[in-house]
């Protein structure tokens, strides 16, 4: 027996000090180094982001030139790891996918990758945040039997990602310029929030001193559970579920029911106890998405029925909940022609450099230990073995 402190899910427990990001739950507040999230979401790209994140400061046009080219000159993946993909079958999830690619990276770069070398830990961000639009769109087009596409470098990060998963042989991808600016917009709202679940859990493996692809593999794992980064597939799952804005009355009665586990997904935050920032932010995006691209989606008047019964809802009033970053982004998605399954793989593509940046930050920090939570032990007391036939 020990005698320690009992925190289910670490709600008042800090395990670790960071100066990436800051968010005041209460307040709505999330800060990237200190900028406003809603600033960055205006002025800012998501590549400048991932700069920031990763170096603490906005760059200077050279520093973030010669970011750019090193992001875009380790965009491939190795020809080998194709074949890879031909082990799955066809209409295998796309976040499995993506977990093994990625942890199968560390097979790439193992043996001569130091992390105790800051250069090491460098060439491992940039590796990680070049290469994961190439194996996200590679499980796209392998989960639909289209040839992968090679990037091209000569596009912006996000152009980039949408020409490898759209873009047909021999036929220029038409492609609106609101669809890139969405997804950039997407990518800077979900790049970091601090020491969330997948975030602590790519801490708690590099804690180990293990490679940094497999750490962020793990991260991948965490994200895709319904509760944390996966809750972007089942809102959409779920206002398709509900159907007409005259079904959320009663969707909303089942939530409320404690004798029903269904929960509206995309409401609540553990830390967010008023409007999730990033939400406010989406929710006008996605009806300025919807009018440029001309699309008129019947779901997104049933997610703005729901926002309105339950934000009026005593039970949600009480409790905080808050529609949170996920509860809008999907349509948007969907507006641009990602496929359902692909919308955490979105999410897991912007986290990467929250992700790595933490991984990096933990290695800079003197000091650090092994993450290693300790329990309340409930099982037997101590009891002698049995023989087989007595028990
Ligand atoms: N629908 C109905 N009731 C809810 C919901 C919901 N979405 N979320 C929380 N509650 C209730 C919960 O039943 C509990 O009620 P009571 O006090 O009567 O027992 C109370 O609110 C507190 O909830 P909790 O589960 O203790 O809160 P938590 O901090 O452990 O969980 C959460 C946070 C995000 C996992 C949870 O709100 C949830 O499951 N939401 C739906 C899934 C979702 O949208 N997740 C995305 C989170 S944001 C992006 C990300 O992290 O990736």
């Amino acid at each position: 027996t020990g005698h320690f402190t009992y925190d289910v899910g670490y709600g008042s427990t800090a395990s670790t000090k960071s100066a990436i990001t800051y968010i005041d739950g209460d307040k709505g507040v999330l800060l990237y180094r200190g900028y406003p999230i809603e600033q960055l979401a205006e002025k800012s790209s998501f590549l400048e982001v991932a700069y920031l994140l990763l170096n603490g400061e906005l760059p200077k046009p050279a520093e973030f030139a010669s970011f750019e080219h090193d992001v875009s000159h380790h965009t491939m993946m190795h020809e080998s790891l194709k074949n890879f993909f031909q082990g799955f079958h066809h209409d295998a999830h796309p976040m499995a996918m993506l977990a093994a690619a990625v942890a199968s990276l560390s097979a790439f770069y193992h043996d001569d990758l130091d992390v105790e070398n800051p250069a090491d830990r460098k060439l491992a961000a940039i590796r990680l945040i070049a290469k994961m639009p190439t194996i996200a769109a590679a499980c796209y087009r392998y989960s639909i039997g289209w040839p992968f596409r090679y990037p091209r470098n000569n596009l912006e990060y996000v152009d980039r990602f949408l020409h490898m998963m759209f873009e047909v042989p021999s036929e220029p991808l038409q492609m609106s310029p609101v669809a890139a600016k969405a997804l950039d917009l997407l990518f800077i709202l979900h790049a970091d929030h601090e020491q969330n679940a997948s975030t602590s859990t790519v801490r708690l493996v590099g804690s180990t001193g293990a490679n940094p692809y497999a750490s962020v593999a793990a991260g991948i794992t965490a994200l895709w559970g319904p509760a944390h980064g996966g809750a972007n597939e089942a809102v959409l799952k779920q206002l398709r579920e509900i159907g007409t804005p005259d079904n959320v009355e009663s969707a909303v009665k089942r939530a409320k029911d404690k004798n029903d586990s269904f929960r509206l997904m995309g409401f609540g935050h553990r830390v967010y106890k008023n409007f999730d920032p990033r939400a406010k932010i989406i929710r006008e995006m996605c009806h300025k998405v919807l009018a440029e691209l001309g699309v008129s989606d019947p779901l997104l008047d049933v997610a703005m029925k729901l926002e309105e019964a339950a934000l009026k809802d005593e039970y949600f009033v009480e409790r905080k909940l808050y529609p949170n970053v996920d509860f809008y982004s999907g349509i948007i998605y969907k507006a641009l022609g990602i496929p359902t399954e692909m919308f955490t793989v979105m999410f897991a593509i912007a986290r990467t450099a929250g992700w790595i940046s933490h991984w990096i930050e933990q290695h800079e920090t003197p000091g650090a230990r092994i993450g290693r939570p300790r329990q309340i032990y409930t099982g037997h007391d101590v009891r002698d073995y049995t023989a087989s036939g007595k028990r």
